[in-house]
């Protein structure tokens, strides 16, 4: 059998993921034949990781003007998108007219102009995209789409739906670029995208109408000097007023994150370990939304982002019953640590309550692996052999776009302060 050929373009943190798989249980499937990125520095750390901890021989280098050379060059069957979120519609796009499929990290994109423009490239060059929602595979999230599917609490009429980011993870995006809203369209895109999917593939439909408020309360300087704070600093790495801060995080006594980050630098200008107390943070930390679906289920849902734990609850009220959620999940500074336990499975328990009989337990086996065990069976999806899927979890561009649509809206409703309908943002395919 011939090998998948890839490439990746963004070799940050999260790239090992896929091209670290790809070099080892899935080397019989597939093959990866270069990385492309603004940074050689990342480039040259990534290949010294596929050979040390890999043992697979180095891969092409090409920077991220040279995108076309190196497609025209190798001519890989697939894209693995994992660059910063702003730019992964440009990658995504050329990739497709080009001539490949695509598979992309999410969100798949941050506004509505570029969810088009993906939309527009899948129909005029008849590729693929895959996103990889790893959420989805995890077995108590895939659980909670069998009892509903299967009519257990009849139809879902509304949900309630609280997500909590902690004070490491959920700080960790104010100290990257994530805390500028171009970058990655916010927590609402960024990080909700996951939730929003997940609550599309749960009770099966899609959002309508959108209305959300979102501030920032916690982080920020402003936030801080209310609280008394009253040592700054621009970056934690070598200045002494970090010291004792727990939000800090320095770059130099960690070998991974300074290989990856701070000696990489001098390329691009890149701080990775940001003051979350300081100016220039366009995010917000404190999120709620109101949702109507097109099923006419209702969902409320609030995302705050410095909280003691990390994890989510959540209750779907049906025709005849309610399920309830909670799920703690394995708090983490991003690539910071091992791999695996990002968002690993804490505990999670799901109960059901039939309208009129006893309520109980549902039953699910726990998964290792990172994102409640989602991360591992995602990959085998990928790029191990095809298997049937009862619950259709590949995620293509169409739910790429459901899952951002959600937040995108919800960014414009808090910009604007009304109802947004989401049809009026993008036209999907006939
Ligand atoms: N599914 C998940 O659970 C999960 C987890 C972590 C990250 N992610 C996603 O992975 C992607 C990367 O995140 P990360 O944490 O690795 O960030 P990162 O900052 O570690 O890496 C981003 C990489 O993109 C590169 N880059 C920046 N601008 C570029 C450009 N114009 N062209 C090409 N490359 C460019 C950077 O140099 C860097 O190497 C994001 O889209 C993020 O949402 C997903």
């Amino acid at each position: 059998m011939s090998k998948k050929t890839y490439v990746l373009v963004g070799t940050g943190g999260r790239a090992e993921f896929f091209y670290g798989a790809i070099a080892s249980q899935f080397r019989e499937t597939s093959e990866l034949l270069a990385f492309c990125d603004i940074n050689t520095v990342r480039m040259d750390y990534s290949n010294r990781i596929l050979k040390e901890k890999y043992d697979y021989p180095q891969v092409k280098t090409y920077t991220s003007d040279r995108f076309d050379d190196m497609i025209h060059e190798l001519k890989p069957d697939c894209v693995i998108v994992t660059s910063v979120d702003r730019t992964h519609h440009l990658y995504i796009i050329r990739a497709m007219e080009l001539g490949c499929d695509v598979i992309t990290e999410k969100p798949m994109t941050t506004d509505a102009v570029k969810c088009q423009e993906i939309i527009d490239a899948v129909e005029r060059t008849g590729r693929n995209v895959r996103v990889s929602f790893n959420y989805r595979y995890a077995p108590h999230h895939t659980k909670i789409r069998e009892l509903i599917e299967d009519g257990t609490i009849g139809d879902v009429t509304s949900v309630h739906f609280e997500w909590l980011l902690n004070t490491k993870h959920g700080a960790d995006y104010f100290r990257r670029w994530h805390r500028d809203k171009r970058n990655g369209g916010g927590l609402l895109v960024h990080k909700s995208t996951h939730h929003f999917d997940l609550v599309n593939f749960w009770i099966g439909s899609q959002p309508e109408t959108v209305f959300a408020m979102g501030d920032m309360l916690f982080y920020g300087r402003e936030n801080a000097e209310k609280r008394g704070v009253t040592k700054f600093y621009d970056r934690a790495t070598g200045n002494p007023n970090a010291k004792g801060d727990p939000f800090a995080l320095t770059l130099d006594d960690n070998e991974h994150l300074k290989a990856m980050y701070l000696d990489a630098e001098v390329e691009d200008g890149y701080r990775r370990d940001q003051s979350v107390f300081s100016d220039g943070i366009s995010i917000e930390d404190t999120m709620s939304v109101t949702v109507r679906y097109k099923s006419r289920a209702l969902l409320t849902y609030s995302l705050n982002a410095y909280l003691p734990w990390e994890g989510y609850r959540i209750a779907f009220n049906g025709t005849k019953g309610r399920i309830e959620a909670n799920v703690v999940e394995q708090s983490y500074v991003n690539s910071g640590g091992d791999k695996a336990l990002e968002g690993a499975l804490q505990g999670a328990n799901i109960l059901v309550f039939p309208m009129f009989g006893e309520a109980y337990k549902a039953e699910f086996e726990e998964a290792e692996g990172g994102h409640g065990g989602g991360d591992p069976v995602l990959l085998n999806d990928l790029f191990g052999e095809p298997v049937d899927d009862r619950f259709n979890r590949a995620a293509n561009h169409i739910d790429g776009a459901r899952s951002i649509l959600t937040g995108i809206a919800a960014n414009i409703s808090i910009a604007q302060g009304r109802a947004v309908k989401v049809d009026e943002l993008v036209r999907m395919p006939k």
